[in-house]
């Protein structure tokens, strides 16, 4: 079986570097949320982070360092391979609505109630080709693009607060409180689907192995990604 190039090792070193600042900015951060209305792991989760890291304003740096940590990694990336930030950045936001909208209203009917609802509606179950990313996969990618935008400019104004903010535009901070929050709890909803699918699913399987070695088997690419497979010319050895 042929395979196919579908992703560089920069992609991949920057999918897993992602993945790691996530998850600890995610533990740093809740541990910052000392709300036991706001804080979703509950009362004791803010006091337990904090004495491991020797206080909250300790945490709250260590917060902050990581957070500069996650954006230099993202910044070297688009320094290293800009052509494959350009090609991703393209590929998610290029939506067909007739296509993709159809995609995703197929899929989502199939994961959940079959395809009989969707027969009775006059629709045939199966899904409309795809390109190098599926419709699912281009709404999570959105999601975390804008999110982690988002996040960081928050992330910058809140870091900043009592620095150079003056008192006058303090509504500036409250609502990257809000802001900051709402972002992240949105692509972390998106993340659940997207580890389900991506890690868990044993349909995506050679897509999650692709995401160590680079190589997806040609009949997986075909199934999955038909529109990306057709589109790649001979000589390019897969990939984009
Ligand atoms: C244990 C955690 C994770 C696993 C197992 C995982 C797995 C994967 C896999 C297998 C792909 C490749 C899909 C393909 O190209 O065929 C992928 C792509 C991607 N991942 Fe992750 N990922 C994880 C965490 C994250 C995190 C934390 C983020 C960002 C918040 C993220 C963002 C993305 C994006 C934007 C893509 C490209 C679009 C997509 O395929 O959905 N991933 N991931």
């Amino acid at each position: 079986m042929r395979r196919i190039k579908r992703h560089d090792r920069s992609d991949i070193l920057i999918h897993w570097f992602n993945a790691a600042c996530w998850l600890a900015l995610l533990v740093t951060g809740v541990g910052l949320v000392a709300n036991p209305q706001l804080n979703p792991a509950g009362d004791a989760y803010p006091g337990a982070v904090r004495s491991l890291f020797g206080g909250g304003p300790a945490l709250l740096a260590v917060h902050i360092g990581l957070g500069i940590v996650w954006m230099a990694g993202i910044v070297l990336y688009v320094a290293v391979n800009f052509r494959g930030a350009v090609f991703f950045l393209k590929e998610i936001f290029s939506v067909s609505p007739a296509r993709d909208v159809m995609w995703m209203v197929k899929k989502m009917a199939l994961m959940t109630v079959g395809a009989k609802p969707l027969v009775k509606a006059g629709l045939t179950p199966d899904l409309p080709d795809q390109g190098y990313y599926n419709m699912g996969q281009k709404a999570f990618a959105q999601a975390s693009v804008l999110g982690g935008v988002v996040i960081v400019a928050t992330g910058v104004v809140m870091s900043l607060s009592d620095m150079v903010i003056p008192a006058s535009m303090v509504w500036m901070v409250g609502w990257s409180v809000t802001l900051h929050y709402l972002a992240v709890g949105l692509v972390f909803a998106g993340l659940l689907v997207h580890v389900y699918m991506a890690a868990i699913s044993r349909d995506e399987r050679p897509g999650f192995v692709s995401m160590f070695t680079g190589h997806v088997p040609e009949d997986y690419a075909r199934h999955h990604h038909k529109l990306w497979l057709d589109g790649l010319t001979g000589d390019s050895g897969g990939h984009k």
